[in-house]
This record gives structure tokens, C-alpha cells and sequence, in this order.
């Protein structure tokens, strides 16, 4: 069985074939972040024209990659949302269309669900239940994980995700966008304790998070201190701690409260070197297993989507009609178990 992956949610054109025997055949991924890096951030309409012109070429590439010819192909997934309407509309448009044309079934896969099963992709994959740390460009959310489409949302952010705020504060830095990993990077020429931010929403038991308030507190500092390299970087590396820090109290919290032994981190963010060298310490301190994916696994992928698309094959409805339906809004307590 081999299913064609297709993502298009945001600002990546994500295409990728998964066998149930043999695994990952292909998985080819076009970032449009030098189109979007003009502006600052994502244009969606932009957004959506590149998919346009990107996504035949990329199915086509996935295919010779493989060594596959469309009549090998058993079934089309496409993310389906949440994301940007005019983003989700070219994939699904693209994948429902073929699978219609080649006589096979299409599946709607949630974008969230594709990051928290990314991790299924590695060698060591995590069993059932797990807590899952979603964290990226449009989504802070901790995750309690007991089955495929169980899931319980136990906290969020209730404002910016925790990307959005790495890529504001980047442009903030003079960084282009997407900033989250160029921020990382200078950071690491930051000097410890030049500036402290806080670590916000940790002090009581609650699992939200709100990141627009530290986001000001770095905005003031980068706007009264002198803007040379190295104030930048340690700017920057004071946000990357703050942000480090409250992301691994709040799963520490949110561990104890649900006494799981496992997490997994996804998405984006999850690529953070900081971020899994602190996880992956709290692991060892705690006795608690930490899983993440190589890092083209943690933004945003075909292979994730062609991964759930095997998963819900068989228990997924509307296959096989022709509507287009998207959902830029769902969230992930609307799936249904398999
Ligand atoms: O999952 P993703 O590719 O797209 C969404 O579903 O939103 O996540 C993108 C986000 C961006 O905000 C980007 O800046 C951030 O992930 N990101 C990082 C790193 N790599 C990507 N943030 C911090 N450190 C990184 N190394
Ligand atoms: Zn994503």
C-alpha cells in the first residue's frame, strides 16, 4: 500500500510517498520563505499561487524519486486544515482531482495530527499513551496523546503561538523571515545573563501559555539598547531561555499531572536545538522518555500527512466524492478515533 502525502497549509509545498512495507519513498518539500521574507511574514495569496505552480512539479519529482508511476499510487492524502484557506484549497483541489482521476480513494488528514504522528516516522517511535508538545507557527498546545484520533487538549496559548513569537521578535532583531531558527542561531553568540525575560504563565498550576506579553518585554529591550551584533544576540538569547524554560516547565507540570512517562515534541519549534538538548536533560532527571523528529520532519512535511493517511485509510468517510471541503479552523478533539 502506497499513499502520496500532500501539504499545503501554510508556506510549504510538502509532497511525499509512504509504503506500509518499506516506508519513506520519497518526501520532497519547497519552502516559499524567501518569497514571504520581503514582506516579513506570510502573504497568503502568495501563498497560494506558488502552491499552484509548485505542486505538479513537486508530485512529479516525488514519483521519479520513488521510481513510481501514478498507477502504483493506492490512495491520495491531503491536509485538509486547519491552515490558510487559499493554501489548504490548492492541495485538496490537486489531491481529490487525481485521486478521481486515477480511481482512488482521497483522505483529509488534520495538519496537527500529521506533526503529532511525525514522530512515528523515526526509528524509536513512541507507544501509546503520550503527552504531546505541539509547538509551532500557528499552534502552542500540550496534548494528552492515549490513541490515533484520542486526543485531550490540556492547555494552549491564549494568545500568539510560540513560533509567531520567535518570528516576531527575529524581525525585531533585523532577522528575515521565518526567524525562529536565524534567531536560534545568533543566540548562540549571546552572553548568559546580559538580559533576563520572564517565563510567563508559570507560576500556578494552569497548562496555558501566553507569549505576547514577554514578546513586549523584548521588544522594549531591543528598542532602548543599543543596537549593535552582539546586544542583538544577547537579546536573543535571553528570549530563546525565557521561552525554553516555560515550555519545559509547563510539560514538566503538565507530566506530573497526567503521570505520563513520555513526551513527544512536534512541530516546527521542536527543531530547536536548545529546546531538545533541555527536554532531553529533564528526560533523563525525571525518568521520562523524550521523543522528537530530524528536524525536516518537525516543519511542516508531506511525509507526516502520508503517515495518517495510512493510518485513517480505512476508517476515514467522503473518500471517494467530489466535494471540496476544507476547514481552516478544526481542531484536533474533532477527530474521531480509529
Ligand atoms: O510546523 P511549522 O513548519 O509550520 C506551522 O505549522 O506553523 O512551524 C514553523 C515555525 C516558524 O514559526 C519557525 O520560525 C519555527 O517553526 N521554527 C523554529 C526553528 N525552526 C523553525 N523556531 C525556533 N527554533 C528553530 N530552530
Ligand atoms: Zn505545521
Amino acid at each position: 500500500m502506497r499513499i502520496l502525502g500532500i501539504e499545503t497549509s501554510c508556506d510549504e509545498t510538502g509532497v511525499a510517498i509512504y509504503d506500509n512495507s518499506y516506508g519513506l519513498l520519497s518526501n520532497e518539500v519547497y519552502s516559499q520563505a524567501k518569497l514571504h521574507s520581503y514582506y516579513g511574514g506570510v502573504v497568503p495569496e502568495l501563498a497560494s499561487r506558488e502552491h499552484i505552480c509548485k505542486i505538479i512539479p513537486l508530485i512529479l519529482l516525488a514519483l521519479e524519486r520513488a521510481n513510481l508511476k501514478p498507477n502504483q499510487i493506492n490512495a491520495i492524502a491531503y491536509t485538509a486544515g486547519p491552515g490558510l484557506i487559499g493554501s489548504l484549497l490548492v492541495g485538496i483541489t490537486v489531491g481529490r482531482t487525481l485521486a478521481f482521476s486515477w480511481k482512488i480513494p482521497a483522505i483529509p488528514v488534520h495538519h496537527m495530527e500529521g506533526h503529532i504522528m511525525s514522530s512515528m516516522l523515526e526509528e524509536n517511535p513512541p507507544i501509546f499513551p503520550f503527552l504531546a508538545l505541539l509547538i509551532s507557527g500557528g499552534h502552542t498546545q500540550l496534548v494528552n496523546v492515549t490513541g490515533i484520533g484520542l486526543y485531550k487538549i490540556l492547555g494552549e496559548s491564549i494568545d500568539d503561538a510560540v513560533g509567531e513569537a520567535f518570528d516576531k521578535i527575529a524581525r525585531l532583531l533585523g532577522l528575515s523571515y521565518p526567524g525562529g531558527s536565524m534567531l536560534s542561531k545568533i543566540a548562540k553568540d549571546g552572553i548568559p545573563g546580559k538580559f533576563v525575560f520572564p517565563r510567563p504563565m508559570t507560576g500556578g498550576n494552569n497548562l496555558n501559555f501566553s507569549f505576547s506579553g514577554l514578546k513586549t518585554c523584548v521588544a522594549n529591550a531591543i528598542t532602548k539598547n543599543n543596537n549593535n551584533y552582539q546586544t542583538r544576540c544577547d537579546i536573543a538569547h535571553a528570549f530563546e531561555e525565557a521561552v525554553v524554560d516555560t515550555l519545559l516547565i509547563k510539560c514538566k507540570n503538565a507530566l506530573d499531572y497526567t503521570g505520563l512517562k513520555r513526551l513527544v515534541i512536534a512541530g516546527g519549534v521542536s527543531a530547536n536545538c536548545t529546546l531538545r538538548k533541555k527536554m532531553l536533560n529533564m528526560g533523563e532527571n525525571y525518568n521520562i522518555k523524550i521523543f522528537h523528529s530530524r528536524p525536516e520532519f518537525c516543519t511542516d512535511n508531506g511525509a507526516m500527512i502520508a503517515y495518517v493517511g495510512m493510518l485513517r485509510i480505512n476508517s476515514s468517510s467522503n473518500q471517494d466524492d467530489l466535494s471540496i471541503n476544507v476547514r481552516p479552523r478544526w481542531s484536533l478533539t474533532e477527530l474521531s478515533p480509529i
